[in-house]
């Protein structure tokens, strides 16, 4: 019978097939032990000379690094590691014997993994961050359907920018002049919830940006959510919501995973012990100058500064109401001063840096208007976002969830190159 090895624990004593891969393996006189794996869990697998046909002892010397395979045997309790389970082989089926493989179980340097990202993605440790990638995703749906969200994803080509014009990647469209690649797809679910009232969209968003950073891909995954009678207090809310959710999530379905990759779970298990800290944007930076930061009031904050802030905190920290001047035209002003608008920027702990950015929306027709005039944006594409104000305008906000940045604090990685199957950055297209 064929099963998965994460299943293997209920199996003890019966005979079981399991098809996967060779991760590795090591002989000793007349035993072999493999390592294989299959996607759900790694398994070593024992053969012994005595016990198995000529064929399949030499098949089990015939074996290379990363062969494909299908091994029958008994499932046996490790005699010594509880919850550890070892497959005593009676047969081998080798599938697809491999070549050289060109990643040994050695140190290689990130630029050599990354040209085969296409092999190095088997890896116990890459295996581990898809996983939680995985976890948090679901983590994400589950949590916005139960708050009554509907999925109603945006389209990727768009006629305008949504996050500023300088980091927008343009692409020839047919006799339609140039597209662009979206930004998030934000505006285009503000016009969704005058249909289903809470929705949200998830899928790959693209920044031109040069940035070289660590925390910077020019192709990453956004999930925007936006809810229709919801304000700046309630947006804060539902993130937060939304971001324990996900930790609680890794936590229940990714112990395996968290042990490959090392990654300690206590300051996740924290995070979800109390409310996150709220600063305002001048509280911060008045906390940050008075730190050493020579950040200036006016001015966004570096990566620097996001550790600095986050340092001794437990649990992530909301920045809120920015100043207007450094801030997209959708964000409302906020009624008790002009010059700050109603939005937040969510900087995880553990130097992850900004998860999460969310605003209530300008709902009011004119004032919109003027903002997308004063900011210089061509005011016939917006002409259907500022319908949207002519036609039952309501009270709105939301936010964006950087999947990769949400991974890469999750796993613990350091670089997040590692927190998407074929990451893109300035300096990378492949493969
Ligand atoms: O703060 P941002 O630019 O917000 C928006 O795009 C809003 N329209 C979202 C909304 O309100 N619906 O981006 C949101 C998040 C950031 O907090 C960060 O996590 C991630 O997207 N992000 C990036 N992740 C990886 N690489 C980049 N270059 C990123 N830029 C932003």
């Amino acid at each position: 019978m064929h099963i998965f090895i994460r299943d293997v624990a209920g199996h003890v004593g019966g005979s079981v097939t399991v098809k996967g891969w060779l991760y590795n393996s090591r002989s000793s006189g007349s035993l072999a032990f493999l390592e294989l794996r299959d996607g759900t869990g790694f398994i070593q697998a024992v053969v012994a000379k005595d016990s198995v046909s000529p064929e399949t002892w030499q098949a089990a010397g015939s074996l290379t690094q990363e062969s494909s395979l299908a091994v029958t045997g008994i499932v046996s309790a490790h005699p010594k590691k509880i919850n550890v389970f070892e497959l005593q082989a009676t047969e081998i089926a080798i599938i697809g014997l491999a070549q050289e493989y060109p990643i040994a179980h050695k140190e290689h340097g990130p630029e050599f993994l990354m040209d085969n990202r296409h092999l190095w993605l088997r890896s116990k440790r890459q295996w581990a961050i898809l996983r939680i990638r995985d976890a948090v995703e679901t983590a994400i749906h589950d949590f916005l359907h139960e708050e009554n969200f509907v999925r109603t994803d945006s389209p990727i080509f768009t006629p305008n920018a949504c996050e500023g014009t300088t980091t927008l990647f343009s692409v020839p469209y047919f006799d339609l002049g140039e597209a662009y690649l979206s930004q998030s797809g934000q505006l285009y679910i503000e016009a969704a919830i005058a249909s289903v009232g809470r929705c949200y969209d998830f899928g790959p968003v693209f920044r031109a940006e040069k940035s070289k950073t660590k925390r910077h891909l020019t192709e990453f995954w956004m999930m925007d959510a936006e809810a229709a009678f919801v304000g700046h207090e309630e947006n804060l809310k539902i993130q937060e919501g939304l971001v324990k959710a996900i930790v609680r999530r890794v936590l229940e379905k990714c112990s395996p995973e968290l042990a490959v990759l090392e990654r300690d779970a206590a300051p996740l298990q924290a995070v979800l012990e109390q409310a996150f800290t709220r600063f305002t944007y001048d509280e911060a930076v008045a906390k940050l100058q008075q730190m050493g930061s020579d950040i200036k009031y006016g001015e966004d904050l570096g990566n620097d500064d996001e550790s600095l802030l986050t340092e001794d905190s437990p649990v992530p920290v909301f920045i809120e109401k920015w100043p207007r001047t450094i801030k997209p035209f959708y964000m409302r002003i906020d009624p008790e001063n002009g010059a700050r608008v109603l939005n937040d920027d969510l900087i995880g702990i553990e130097g992850s840096g900004e998860i999460i950015g969310g605003s209530e929306r300008e709902n009011d027709f004119d004032l919109l208007l003027s903002r997308i005039r004063a900011e210089g944006l061509p005011e016939s594409e917006y002409a259907w976002y500022l319908d949207l104000r002519r036609y039952g305008s309501v009270p709105h906000a939301g936010f964006g969830i950087g999947l990769e940045r949400m991974v890469r604090w999750m796993a613990g990685v350091e670089h997040i190159r590692e927190c998407i199957p074929f990451p893109r950055t300035i300096n990378r297209l492949r493969p």
